[in-house]
């Protein structure tokens, strides 16, 4: 067993695709069994989970008719009802079926766009039925993989002629949901449409309900583009765009790689986790939403290490929130910070009321200003706060 087991409050959920990976790769068949929607929460409510997320196919085949849709969602309820779990997200497979396979809203054939819009429609009926307030956009086949293939200004016409769409459609309907688009940048198209948290959020700009969209970032896609995600994090917060989170693991820029939250790139699972729980050095905001999951039990185990995986997830969020709350409350900790000007960043650069009149009158600033003191001198002393960062990472405090 672990050794940090969660409850409700810790808000921890989990896609029921992720427990449900049966193992299926490109390259070899299942090597675990399908996995029941009732399963499923049942495990993860021992486990400790608050939450499971879906999407549409997940939950009944695609092609169901209305009575084995209705049937499997009934199941879903009931499920629910018996376990005290809550489905915080939904989400739409514009994905998996051959008829998107140049994407669902930016396909270059109008009559598939018009169908993944009804579908998209559909399940946000759903959603709303099951008190889900964040709708997951992750376009996987939006996108291409010949330059000639897609005319990409167009194509991003089309996505945002979707999600206006989408934006009208809950607000007529009175749907308390808001979307969050979820980047990525290759994988399974060769190139996708908004590849990172930075093309997304000016997207977003462009919409015409902008403040019904936000961003549902992903660790390791992020960092299949070489990027810094708690980074790209402190930028959505900065925003206030960041309405969901995908927690996993990937270590450096290769194919999507799905290990368990912490078991990638450790420093950057820290720092995200201090500024998801503790918000910036002099405090908030913080993220309030669903810790979510978004990993693949590796392929090579059984469906006990499939729980064993589910609950390391959750175990090694708790084990940084402990670690950055002890990194952020140590005093040696603090006079580094102090030390390396990490506090002086939040200091105005002009003061209050000044203009470019008065700094061209402050002769301290330029003329008087000593800059030959910063060679050999006024070393910043970073590689100090990141060393107590590592020894708080590693227990040694
Ligand atoms: C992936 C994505 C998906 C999405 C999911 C939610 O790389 O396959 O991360 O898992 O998160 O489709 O829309
Ligand atoms: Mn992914
Ligand atoms: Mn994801």
């Amino acid at each position: 067993m672990t050794v940090r087991k969660p409850t409700s409050a810790d808000k921890f959920s989990f896609g029921l695709w992720t427990i449900g990976y049966s193992g299926a790769d490109p390259f070899g068949t299942p090597t675990r069994d399908h996995l029941d929607v009732v399963d499923a929460l049942e495990h993860l409510a021992e486990l400790g989970a608050w939450g499971l997320s879906f999407h549409d196919d997940d939950l009944f085949a695609f092609g169901s008719t209305d009575a084995e849709r209705r049937r499997q969602i009934d199941r879903l309820k009931q499920g629910l009802t018996d376990t005290g779990l809550v489905v915080p997200m939904i989400t739409t497979n514009l994905f998996s079926q051959p008829v998107f396979k140049d994407g669902g809203f930016t396909s270059n054939d109008r009559s598939v766009r018009r169908f993944a819009l009804r579908k998209v429609l559909r399940n946000l009926d759903l959603a709303a039925e099951l008190g889900a307030k964040t709708f997951v956009m992750w376009g996987g086949r939006e996108g291409a993989e010949y330059d000639a293939a897609k005319d990409i200004r167009a194509a991003l016409e089309r996505y945002r002629e979707a999600v206006n769409l989408l934006g009208d459609y809950v607000t007529d309907k009175g749907y308390d949901i808001r979307f969050a688009i979820e980047p990525k940048p290759n994988e399974p198209r060769g190139d996708i449409l908004l590849p990172t948290v930075g093309h997304a959020l000016a997207f977003i700009q462009s919409l015409e309900r902008p403040e019904l969209v936000g961003l549902n970032p992903e660790v390791g896609h992020e960092q299949m583009a070489g990027l810094n995600f708690a980074a790209g994090i402190a930028q959505a917060l900065y925003h206030g765009k960041l309405f969901h989170i995908d927690l996993n693991g990937q270590r450096g820029i290769k194919y999507d790689q799905d290990l368990v939250f912490a078991h990638g790139d450790l420093f950057n699972a820290f720092a995200l986790v201090d500024l998801l729980e503790n918000g910036r050095p002099g405090g908030g905001p913080v993220y309030e939403g669903p810790r979510h999951f978004d990993y693949k039990p590796s392929r090579t185990e059984d469906s006990a290490g499939v729980w064993a995986s589910a609950a390391a997830n959750m175990s090694n969020y708790l084990l940084l929130k402990e670690r950055a709350a002890a990194f952020r409350a140590d005093p040696e900790v603090k006079a580094a910070l102090e030390a390396a000007k990490v506090t002086e960043l939040s200091v105005q650069t002009l003061s209050a009321g000044e203009g470019w009149e008065g700094l061209l009158a402050d002769k301290s600033s330029f003329e008087e200003f000593d800059s030959a003191a910063y060679f050999n001198g006024r070393g910043f002393g970073f590689v100090v706060l990141q060393q107590l960062a590592t020894e708080h990472l590693l227990g040694a405090r």
